[in-house]
């Protein structure tokens, strides 16, 4: 699988916005919570039942309506893996002529472009074909377009709500329609983001079984090296997600972490607190500068910083500061993400922007 992760050599100090991660650092209840496991606990399989019950709780959600994964990544490769995989192709020479892996009959990935990398990643992984739909100009959910897209070979659609470039949510109707429109497939919403936003699918989940959500625990909650996600929705699906993996994918550090993480309310509000007012600061260097942007409901600002993109993220790395380059993706020519979490960050980064834009104006 073919990492979409920016991976950037020699990070050191560097102020790191361009993974959107928590760079202010999980709760200290967390590492806490590690330093008390025992040799026995990393000596014996872990039991996830005590942490699935804490996060069922924390979700609103019955158990078991919840599956942990190693990642949200892992989440989205189980839907994968679930709903998308071929018969495997047998190794005899001559089937290997003929048989494409991703031929014409192979079920269908559906994902509105431009969205997280790992979802055409996971796709093609399990020989999928994947059906990409262009944004509109203003990068809004093209919900006709996703509509049109869908054939009787569609399995899966990936939606990302807060969506990773843009920040901007998915109308609960468009979801709504898109279920409708897939009976027999799933509708995949990530809301890796959702912990910054008041607006997600969970209440919505009892109208619409075909439908689950994704969430992550390592952006709002600084989980990210722990590798913890989860999934939620319908029992009878998350059962056939939960067929798809293996079953020790998580390990006991990520477990312990997950429950001490979401016992720590006042740390999580204090981060979305933080967010909120680094955004106000990109928003309000953007509206001085005459950039245009994208009002986020995330931890990150897309921002249209013109065709000197890839030569500003450069300058920015030159002093350290680490921020993504999406130029290249449909729809956001021009653009660069910047990950807004600790305001102290967001003001140098912001200030090194200000300043690379002024001397090259
Ligand atoms: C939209 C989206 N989904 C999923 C993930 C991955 O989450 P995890 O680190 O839990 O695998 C990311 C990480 O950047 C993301 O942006």
């Amino acid at each position: 699988m073919s990492s979409q992760y920016q991976r950037e050599p020699e990070l050191g100090d560097g102020l790191r916005l361009h993974l959107n991660e928590n760079t202010g650092g999980c709760s200290p209840k967390v590492i806490e919570a590690l330093r008390a496991l025992s040799p026995l606990d990393a000596a014996i399989y872990p039991d996830y039942g005590r942490v699935t019950d804490v996060c069922a709780r924390h979700l609103g959600v019955d158990p078991a309506r919840l599956l942990l994964t190693n990642g949200l990544d892992e989440g989205i490769l189980a839907a994968a893996i679930a709903y998308l995989q071929r018969e495997p192709t047998p190794l005899s020479r001559s089937a290997s002529r003929s048989t494409s892996r991703t031929g014409d009959g192979a079920p269908e990935g559906l994902i509105a472009e431009p969205c997280f990398g790992m979802y055409a990643d996971c796709i093609e992984a399990v020989g999928g074909r994947i059906v990409r739909v262009a944004p509109p100009a203003d990068l809004a959910f093209p919900l006709d377009a996703v509509l049109a897209a869908i054939t009787p070979r569609t399995r899966v659609i990936y939606l990302t709500s807060p969506g990773n470039p843009t920040g901007l949510l998915i109308p609960h109707a468009a979801v709504h329609a898109l279920a409708r429109a897939l009976p027999h497939g799933l509708v995949f919403i990530d809301e890796a983001y959702a912990d910054f936003t008041d607006a997600h699918f969970l209440g919505e989940l009892d109208a619409a079984p075909n439908v689950v959500v994704g969430r992550t625990f390592a952006k709002a909650y600084g989980l990210a090296a722990l590798r913890i996600g989860a999934v939620v929705g319908d029992a009878a699906v998350i059962a056939q997600l939960r067929r798809s993996l293996p079953p020790y994918s998580i390990n006991v550090a990520a477990a312990v972490a997950l429950e001490a993480a979401l016992g720590d309310q006042a740390h999580l509000d204090a981060y979305r607190a933080a967010v909120r007012a680094s955004k106000a600061r990109v928003y309000a260097v953007c509206d001085r500068l005459g950039l245009a942007y994208w009002p986020s409901e995330a931890n990150f600002v897309l921002i249209r910083v013109g065709d000197r993109a890839t030569a500003i993220v450069e300058a920015l790395r030159q002093r350290r500061i680490f921020v993504r380059d999406r130029s290249t993706e449909p729809g956001c020519a021009g653009c660069i993400r910047i990950t807004a979490g600790v305001v102290a960050q967001t003001e140098q980064a912001l200030a090194a922007l200000e300043d690379i834009l002024c001397a090259v104006a």
